[in-house]
């Protein structure tokens, strides 16, 4: 909280002592800001308070607002149920820009947590697409978001590399493979594995048999087949191989890995002892399941209760298997206060049978574990499907979207400026930050279309504009020491010379900012704070066009404004970085 907001409240809760004998707490008092910034800067609604005392909201604002006297206030002002407040500009600005240079967008919490985001996930079967880049953006982006206010935050990634899904590629390249490999067929491990996963589809069509074939060799696999084993592990080389690629391309890390392969097994242990203690259910066909209570999963087609199958028939072990081991495993080791989840909203229901399973369990940190759910990614053709092999491919989409954002820059480096290497080096900040920006601005739960184009575009809502307005102010910046020498210092600059409105807004955007980024965590919600770096660019916008910076007749509102420009940047640098775009001082 800022000092001002602070001292604002405690006025409060003395005003509305003295004139209507309540007691409130600052917790109890919630500032906003007004719709229209020549209102104010913060409000307060008296709904709440007039109804305890019975009287109109508009009268009670009335009274608070002649009662209330605070020397940091130029004005304060009832307007209907709100009282408005208007803070002196030379404070306003003062605190607002000295916290964000010094101290950065965020709070630093008292409570630290130890909280692991778990995002990405992919099978060891086919490369990744459009659908975990949206992943691997809104998990960085939360990583970041929970680091930044100080807590300790371990970012994890889990392979699911055994299962049906993988016999079939292995299946597919024992049959038709030949020996290829992917040094042979010049083709990144992933993408070749992915090959032979699609072409495992295609036949299967044609001999449904081979399902069989498949599931025979899961068997031989659980039971450890020496032949079985080499071969997975070979081909599952190929594909980390080709992932570890494309995860340094988009920028994304991880602190560690778990394995199906390994967490499965404890995944298996878990289920037989729920099973002895009475917690599962073996079925007379020999599966194990999980009943799932009527009250929060209805009743399935048959009118019965639903359940979940945690052990297959045969005794292999399906996707709930792990993930139970892989949830314990998790809390075990790392003593973790919450997990998160970052998988497609397709998965819905399979963590919400996940954590209830756990409860049924008895495990108390079955309360601690969270799913950040997102939507589908279409390209304007359609949907992504790999078995049809009509992935939109995420280093095929990333490789393009370079070639595109070089096209641009060319087009505006109209003097030939830039070495070949520069241009690369932009080329790949200006497209990895287009992708990552579309992705994360659209609210996770919804389906989204990329549309390649309009994300690159240095117009409207994109990471290129946000990316070009703080290149913007980092030159202001620059020409202003070289012209004016100003040494921007804080406590010597007149902040009350910042009036206009397109000043008071960028400073208000500044506050917003801020916010945002408390609630993003909160919320496990990325857009809000990429909502709001994109406010901000477009503020600062407005400000760069309606006031020019540098002023040589007045060096004191030059250097309140280079002050304010100087914050800005500070906050859209923090805020794109913390959404994994790396910024560039000149565009
Ligand atoms: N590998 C899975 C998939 O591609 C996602 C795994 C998500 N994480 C988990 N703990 N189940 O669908």
């Amino acid at each position: 909280m800022l000092k001002i907001e602070k001292k604002i409240k405690k006025e409060l809760i003395k005003t509305v002592a003295k004139s209507f004998k309540i007691k409130l707490s600052l917790e109890d008092i919630v500032l906003k800001f007004p719709p229209n910034i020549a209102l104010g800067d913060f409000c307060f609604e008296t709904f709440e308070i007039a109804k305890k005392i019975g009287r109109t909201a508009q009268e009670t604002a009335k009274i608070l607002s002649q009662n209330l006297k605070l020397d940091i206030l130029d004005k304060v002002e009832a307007m209907g149920p709100y009282v408005n407040f208007k803070v002196k500009n030379n404070i306003l600005f003062k605190e607002i820009l000295g916290k964000i240079v010094k101290k950065g967008l965020a709070e630093k919490t008292k409570q630290k947590e130890k909280i692991m985001i778990e995002y990405l996930s992919p099978n060891t079967n086919k490369p990744l697409h459009l659908g975990h880049l949206r992943n691997g953006a809104l998990g960085s982006a939360l990583v970041e978001i929970f680091k930044a206010s100080g807590n300790k935050v371990i970012s994890a990634n889990l392979i699911n590399d055994r299962g049906v899904h993988i016999c079939k590629s292995m299946l597919s390249w024992l049959k038709w493979g030949g020996g290829e490999t992917p040094e042979t067929a010049k083709m990144k491990g992933d993408h070749f594995v992915g090959k032979w996963y699609v072409k495992y589809g295609l036949e299967e069509e044609k001999k449904p048999t081979l399902k069989d074939e498949v599931q025979e060799m899961l068997k031989k696999w659980e039971a450890e087949d020496k032949e079985v084993r080499e071969l997975w592990q070979k081909m599952n080389a190929w594909v980390y191989k080709g992932f570890k690629e494309t995860y340094q391309k988009f920028g994304l890390k991880f602190d560690v890995f778990f394995y199906e392969s390994k967490t499965y097994k404890l995944g298996k242990d878990i289920v037989e002892k729920g099973l002895k203690k009475g917690v599962f259910q073996k079925e007379a066909n020999g599966q194990a399941v999980a009943q799932l209570p009527q009250s929060k999963f209805g009743l399935n087609k048959d009118g019965k209760p639903n359940k979940k199958v945690l052990l297959r028939a045969d005794g292999t072990s399906v996707y709930t298997t792990q993930d139970l081991g892989t949830a314990v495993e998790k809390f075990k080791k790392y003593k973790l206060d919450k997990s998160i989840y970052v998988v497609g909203s397709e998965q819905d229901y399979h963590f919400k049978c996940l954590f209830e399973i756990l409860s049924q369990l008895s495990f108390d940190f079955a309360e601690k574990c969270y799913h950040l759910s997102y939507g589908m990614v279409y390209l304007p053709e359609g949907k992504m499907k790999s078995r049809e092999g009509k992935v939109v491919d995420g280093d095929g989409l990333i490789a393009e979207m370079e070639e595109m954002a070089k096209e641009e820059i060319k087009k505006r480096d109209l003097k030939n400026k830039l070495s070949l290497k520069e241009l690369n080096e932009r080329a790949c900040k200006i497209a990895l930050g287009a992708i990552k920006f579309y992705l994360l601005i659209a609210n996770a739960p919804t389906d989204l279309h990329f549309d390649p184009k309009q994300s690159l575009s240095f117009e409207g809502k994109t990471g290129p504009y946000c990316l070009y307005s703080y290149a913007r102010a980092k030159s202001v910046l620059r020409k202003a020491n070289i012209k004016t020498k100003a040494t921007i210092q804080a406590k010597q600059t007149n902040f009350s010379l910042l009036k206009e409105r397109e000043a008071l807004a960028l400073a208000r955007g500044l506050l917003e900012i801020k916010i945002a980024l408390k609630d993003a965590q909160a919320e496990l919600n990325p857009s809000k704070l990429t909502q709001a770096v994109y406010n901000l660019a477009l503020l600062f916008n407005q400000f760069y066009q309606a006031l020019p910076v540098i002023n040589k007749k007045n060096p004191n509102l030059t250097q309140a404004r280079l002050k304010l420009v100087e914050a800005v940047s500070v906050a859209l640098k923090q805020g794109l970085n913390l959404l994994g775009l790396e910024t560039l001082d000149e565009m």
